[in-house]
């Protein structure tokens, strides 16, 4: 049921886009990698465990200390399934380290998923620059680098997190020296680089366009506490601005979510950091329409696009929502005018016109992000809404019901 102000603390997760990448650098070395502040209880984080454990990686999940415990000992395959790829598309990032390591790798394509066909080919032409040799056969990346990898330049034609994490985790182990220009600057690569320095790698360029990585005969294991979430983080700011109230979001970093603040300030939302917290608190203010264009790290993220334009829905006069990153992530326009939002798509840009109030509706969730985005209007609809397809939700927000049951939410998970 909507209306609540929210009042309270949410304890924000660790961030579901580094703690992947990062289980994944354990197959670079046959030691121990212990990752601590992990979202232990998404689904993500369980499937991709048994994507590794295919691959002879043994994981420990210690879900009430938020820990997982890999370890790369013996390479028992290089195969990683179709069945499993599909259902976790990140898997695509054990192809660099396979190569790297053993050599070989034979993975899944992931296939696209609802916001658009996500194709690998930024990944597959960086290893072939570095010498492996690639065949797409029968749904599968066949890959083998009969004599390692070799460090050389690779210009992204356009910024890739993926890619970028894949190549860089590969260029740890090559022969030589690779420079990754025009490469993606999001902080889960910077968490991913600073970890994989931990286990020996030599990365300079962390969080710029440009990582240098000198490669070296191998790593080791080390422990490596994962930064916050920072898209959960965002998630609940907009959720301050939308109800109204006070929020403390605990471990959160504001530096993480700059792109977020000016137009949430301009919007009437008041944010600040204290220590390793975040406040952000609305009270009475009108929201105001602003515009946001996605754009790779530091700029707006496409991630936060869905929940930003459910808050402009509510806010007076207008806002323009353009997505430059993804080609179909429109997909919660119809489920929000159906709870009676003004949203005008036209190509990659919505108009979103605010109204007085949204109205409960029973509606589908699409994808993660908009999964949220529809329970962020359904914190402050008129009426009971229900959601379907949460399992979506479940991907990437841990115990959602119960961080908002805390701060005064009506939300309730039905079976
Ligand atoms: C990562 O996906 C995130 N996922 C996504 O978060 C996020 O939306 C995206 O980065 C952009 O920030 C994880 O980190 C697990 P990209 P990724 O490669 O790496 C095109 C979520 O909700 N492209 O930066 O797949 C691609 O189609 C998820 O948590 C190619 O053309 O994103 C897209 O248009 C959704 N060829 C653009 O680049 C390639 O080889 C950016 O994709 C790779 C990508």
């Amino acid at each position: 049921m909507g209306g609540r102000k929210l009042e309270g603390t949410i304890p924000v997760s660790g961030a579901k886009n580094a703690a992947l990448p990062l289980m994944c650098a354990a197959l670079l070395t046959e030691a121990p990698l212990q990752l601590t502040n992990m979202p232990t209880t998404l689904g993500d984080i369980v499937t991709l465990s048994a994507v590794l454990g295919e691959l002879g990686v043994r994981t420990a999940i210690h879900k009430d200390e938020h820990t997982v415990i890999l370890q790369a000992k013996d390479k028992t395959s290089c195969h990683a399934p179709y069945d499993l790829v599909r259902k976790m598309r990140a898997s695509i990032l054990v192809l660099g380290p396979l190569l790297a390591r053993h050599g070989q790798a034979e993975v899944s394509l992931p296939g696209g998923c609802a916001i658009g066909t996500r194709p690998v080919d930024l990944h597959i032409d960086g290893l072939r620059a570095m010498g492996a040799l690639i065949e797409l056969e029968s749904g599968y990346i066949k890959a083998t680098a009969p004599h390692g990898l070799k460090g050389t330049t690779i210009v992204f034609p356009k910024v890739s997190v993926g890619a970028t994490e894949n190549l860089m985790m590969a260029a740890c182990l090559a022969d030589g020296c690779t420079v990754l220009s025009k490469a993606a600057q999001e902080p889960e690569i910077v968490d991913l680089g600073e970890c994989l320095i931990k286990m020996g790698a030599k990365i300079e360029g962390l969080g710029t366009d440009e990582i240098r990585i000198q490669g070296v005969e191998k790593l080791k294991g080390t422990t490596h506490d994962v930064i916050p979430d920072r898209i959960e983080t965002g998630t609940w700011m907009i959720a301050a601005a939308l109800t109204g109230g006070k929020l403390q979001l605990k471990n959160a970093k504001l530096d993480h979510v700059t792109a977020l603040v000016a137009p949430l300030e301009e919007a009437g939302l008041i944010i600040k950091q204290t220590g390793t917290d975040i406040i952000v608190s609305r009270e009475g203010r009108p929201l105001t329409g602003t515009d946001i264009m996605t754009k790779p790290y530091p700029g707006f993220p496409t991630d936060l696009q869905a929940q930003f334009m459910t808050m402009l829905t509510l806010c007076m006069g207008a806002g323009m929502v353009t997505e430059t990153i993804f080609e179909n992530r429109f997909m919660h326009v119809p489920e929000l005018c159906r709870m009676g939002a003004n949203i005008t798509v036209h190509n990659g840009s919505a108009i979103i016109r605010g109204v007085n109030s949204l109205k409960g509706a029973e509606v589908m969730a699409t994808d993660l992000r908009a999964s949220v985005a529809l329970v962020l209007a359904a914190l402050v609809a008129e009426g009971e809404t229900t959601i379907n397809r949460i399992y979506h939700l479940d991907r990437g927000y841990e115990n959602i019901v119960d961080k908002l049951r805390a701060c005064g939410a009506d939300i309730e998970r039905v079976k």
